[in-house]
């Protein structure tokens, strides 16, 4: 058996190097990791499974995250597994106890100085697991999860600077009109805004918010030195929409034919990002 589970920084620097950024899909069940994995394999590239903690009422840490370390360790390509958006410092601790090789603090309503201060705290403990850390600065619109609709603040490339420069960490998630969810219209994306972070900060940046952002738009923020896009909702809306059309089909649904429906949706959603991310064909 290949042990494929790597830290992310791994996978950001290849990324670096390669000119192309790294898809992180986040997933809420069996169906969703095999859905990716599956695509991940296919197209022989890595990828970042991926767990937000507002998602873990549905999808409990504990039963996820052994299943989510299991399919990184038993698949052969490399896989980083990324607790997404961790709210508490306990959370986190949580995931790194069980073994995720990577883990972001989500401190951007915070004030900068308490942003970084609690953000060197997670660097320190990741440490002690050669784990890596993702950090926000700015405020990505819309919300992970229901719950309050957050409005967009764009990353101030000199904060940026200041915070990766104080902290240390890994990979700075930054804020430049995306939003979580779905976009009413295609966003109006701040690449003027991204470019002057880019140009402070050598830390491989973070795009959240990835559905419905348009393929030229995504490529133009990896041009800019973005290096991980986050991907959910495309994802779970195309796991209802297949489950949805196989059981259209049928008088009576069979759970087994409705799992592989679930899988299917995943992996093409997965399969569609990963070519664009890679710049494949
Ligand atoms: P979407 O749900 O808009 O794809 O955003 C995903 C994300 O950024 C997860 O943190």
């Amino acid at each position: 058996m290949i042990l494929a589970l790597v830290p992310m920084r791994d996978l950001l620097d290849r990324a670096c190097e390669k000119g192309i950024a790294v898809g992180a899909f986040s997933v809420g069940n069996m169906e969703m990791v095999m859905g990716a994995v599956k695509a991940a394999q296919e197209l022989e590239t890595p990828i970042i499974l991926q767990i937000a903690e507002v998602r873990l009422k549905n999808s409990p840490l504990e039963l996820m995250g052994p299943m989510m370390i299991s399919a990184a360790e038993n698949a052969d390509i490399d896989i980083a597994v990324h607790l997404d958006h961790g709210l508490k410092p306990e959370t986190v601790a949580q995931a790194l106890d069980i073994g995720f090789s990577s883990v972001m603090f989500d401190g951007s309503l915070l004030a900068l100085e308490k942003n970084i201060e609690t953000v060197k705290n997670i660097v320190k403990l990741a440490s002690d697991y050669d784990a890596t850390v993702e950090a926000e600065l700015g405020i990505v619109g819309g919300n992970e999860g229901e719950g309050k609709q957050h409005k967009i603040l764009c990353t101030d490339p000199e904060d940026a600077k200041h915070f990766c420069d104080e902290t240390g960490v890994d990979a700075l998630a930054v804020a430049i009109g995306n939003a979580h969810g779905n976009y009413p219209v295609l966003p109006e994306l701040r690449f003027d805004v991204l470019e002057e972070i880019h140009k402070r900060v050598s830390t491989p940046l973070v795009l959240h918010g990835g559905t419905g952002i348009s393929d030229e738009q995504f490529r133009k923020a990896i041009s800019l030195g973005i290096r991980k896009i986050n991907i959910a909702t495309a994802s779970f809306d195309n796991l209802a929409a297949y489950a949805k059309a196989y059981c259209a089909n049928k008088d009576k649904a069979n759970y087994f034919e409705l799992s592989a429906a679930e899988v299917e949706g995943v992996y093409q959603n997965v399969k569609r990002h990963i070519k664009v991310f890679s710049f494949m064909d």
